[in-house]
């Protein structure tokens, strides 16, 4: 982690109270943190930074399903992008939509370019903030990633470090997101709230930890139509994958205080952004006859827009 994300970060107890670092703190050239202590001032319980990455979490954290289990596995953390996640959304689509149609529209959808924090939830090999970080442009800011996986985030550090990417890594729950209410220009989930275990509340912890204006850009996959699609789905239930339909995704996002501004769908993927519900309009984004941020290439097939907010 780098020290400028230390002004946003806090107490996975005391979410109003700032970490500090300990003297003694051993530093990259790059000026990250390799290792030391952060310590909260209200509890006194101090928190490692290892090999770059700060761990909220410690040793004795059990995964809540079987598919939280595997992202808990060096195996799974080392295939996740090498192998699995560039083919990912085509499977799942039943249509072309590889990183060359997604990750423009994820740069496009979230706008880093707006400056400010941007934070990677359930972050994976952090494909996304790799995505926001460069399409930051010479805008100033950071972006973060937040997994609860350790070898997810040693992949993801490790990923971003051969990019030449300077991203923060924090081993943190979803549910318990370490960072100062409002602070975050974007937030970005890609494909984790089907296994996050509760979902309501990382969604509350979305909408928390947004900054007026802020948006977030999340992709996830809803029920298939087919019945085969179904049976499969049905299987991955039974490993802690939550698969709604549409309608019952939304009534989450609004139960937790977001407000969709717009959603498309391709077969059971769907990418929706988000704004604070209480948020006071700010311009048209994406306003009629003007669904789609510039960034996306013209191949996208704009009959995909399911609906517009
Ligand atoms: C489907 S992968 C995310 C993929 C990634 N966002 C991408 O687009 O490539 C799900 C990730 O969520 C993480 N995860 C699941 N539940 C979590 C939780 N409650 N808090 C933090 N991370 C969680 C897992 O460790 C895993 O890395």
């Amino acid at each position: 982690m780098y020290p400028e994300s230390l002004v946003f970060l806090t107490c996975p107890d005391h979410p109003k109270v700032r970490l500090s670092l300990d003297a003694g703190a051993c530093y990259a050239v790059d000026g990250a943190i390799l290792r030391g202590w952060l310590r909260c001032a209200v509890c006194g319980v101090r928190y490692p930074i290892h090999d770059g990455i700060l761990d909220l979490l410690g040793r004795l954290t059990l995964p809540d399903s079987p598919a939280q289990l595997t992202n808990h596995m060096s195996l799974t953390a080392w295939g996740y992008e090498r192998i699995w996640r560039a083919h990912a959304l085509t499977l799942l689509a039943g249509e072309p939509l590889g990183y060359r149609r997604e990750l423009p529209l994820i740069a496009g959808l979230a706008a880093p370019d707006r400056g400010g924090l941007f934070i990677d939830v359930a972050c994976s090999n952090g494909l996304y903030a790799r995505v926001i970080e460069r399409a930051r442009g010479g805008a100033v800011g950071q972006t973060i990633g937040v997994d609860h996986s350790l070898p997810m985030l040693r992949q993801a550090r490790a990923f971003a470090l051969g990019r030449g990417l300077r991203i923060s890594y924090v081993r943190a729950k979803a549910q318990a997101l370490p960072v100062l209410a409002g602070c975050a220009a974007g937030m970005m989930m890609g494909g984790s709230l089907n296994e996050i275990g509760d979902a309501d509340t990382a969604l509350a912890e979305l909408r928390r930890t947004l900054a007026p204006g802020g948006r977030c850009v999340m992709m996830g996959l809803v029920q298939a139509r087919s019945g085969r699609g179904r049976a499969l789905q049905g299987a991955l239930g039974a490993g802690g994958v939550v698969f709604w339909p549409l309608a019952e995704l939304n009534r989450r996002l609004t139960a937790a205080g977001l407000r969709l501004r717009a959603q498309w769908q391709y077969g059971v993927v769907v990418f929706s952004v988000l704004v604070a519900y209480d948020d006071r309009p700010r311009g048209h984004f994406f306003g009629a006859g003007q669904a789609l941020p510039a960034a996306i290439p013209a191949d996208i097939p704009h009959n995909h827009a399911s609906q517009e907010f």
